[in-house]
């Protein structure tokens, strides 16, 4: 594995193996034998606001040895239209490995190209593969493994999460339940081109959540969509985890959460907070996860 660019790129044996590599690097924080960012130094390029992912990747080069530097997509000439192609090859030149949020897919997989360095798609509009890089590790821990497993995903289906959830179901051996209106629905191309039996799309909540082992959301305007709030909370307004959606999961249904929760829109406050142990787990596991992913980029 060169760069983590999306799940699409990834095998089910490579997934597996940095979900196995995640309970590895949970279980032996702080006292890790190797340190292979030793002598590397990373950098974190943003073009988006991020909570849990700039304090894991920061903390997680930090604990493998390495240095890290934040740059804000802002605070360089990229921010004043220096092409992405020159400030990955200046980058290339310099840094040991890059961690990149930004908008277009085609930015990260240009940077990985120019750079030559490691490259980590760290959300973009079409995908989020470290979240479910993560993820997949949370529910292998809280249930025993995510394969046979179904899972249901409510709000807005076409964001860059459940994208990645889409891969991930078409790729490793469980059941995807999509629950979203049809403005919100994954695109038809999209659908066909995962070429698997293991992703459906409803409109309704309860078919889609119909014995469901994992009910997962994410915020219903995404980074980039603020000009659209007013028609997004109107068209997501039945699309939300609260207690009647959970009557229709199995019993014991994990409740997922990517961060950041927006209460009463696509989560209740009361859901959110009899399951917060999950979804801090959740969140906790970025770390854990990502760290499995830079080992195993680091030369
Ligand atoms: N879930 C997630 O990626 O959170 P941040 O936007 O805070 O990084
Ligand atoms: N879909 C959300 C994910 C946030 C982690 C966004 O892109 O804003």
């Amino acid at each position: 594995m060169k760069h983590l660019l999306s799940i699409e790129s990834l095998s089910a044996e490579e997934i597996a193996h940095i979900v196995e590599l995640s309970a590895e690097m949970k279980a032996t924080r702080g006292r890790h034998a190797a340190h292979p960012l030793r002598h590397q130094c990373w950098a974190l390029i943003f073009s988006k606001s991020s909570t849990r992912t700039r304090v894991s990747f920061e903390v997680g080069i930090r604990e493998l040895g390495g240095d890290v530097m934040f740059l804000s997509a802002v605070d360089i000439q990229l921010g004043r239209g220096e092409p992405i192609q020159d400030t990955a090859r200046v980058m290339g030149r310099m840094l040991h490995g890059a961690v990149i949020r930004t908008f277009a897919q085609s930015d990260v997989e240009q940077f990985a190209k120019f750079s030559g360095i490691p490259t980590i798609n760290a959300l973009t509009d079409d995908e989020h593969p470290c979240q479910i890089l993560a993820d997949l590790f949370t529910i292998k821990e809280k249930l025993g493994g995510y394969e046979g497993k179904t899972i249901c995903f409510v709000g807005d289906g076409a964001c860059n999460v459940p994208r990645s959830w889409m891969w991930a179901a078409a790729k490793c051996n469980f059941q995807l339940n999509i629950a979203a209106p049809r403005n919100f629905q994954p695109d038809a191309g999209l659908l066909a081109s995962l070429d698997s039996d293991n992703v459906h799309v409803f409109e309704n909540v309860e078919t889609a959540a119909r014995g469901a082992d994992v009910l997962y959301t994410d915020v219903w305007v995404s980074m980039g969509k603020e000009s659209e709030s007013t028609f997004r909370i109107a068209q997501l307004g039945g699309y939300q985890i609260n207690r009647e959606m959970l009557r229709h999961a199995a019993p014991d249904a994990l409740v997922m959460h990517c961060l950041p929760a927006y209460r009463e829109k696509e989560i209740t406050g009361e859901v959110f907070e009899r399951h917060a142990q999950t979804i801090f787990d959740q969140a906790e596991n970025r770390l854990h996860a990502q760290k499995a992913v830079l080992s195993l980029l680091a030369k």
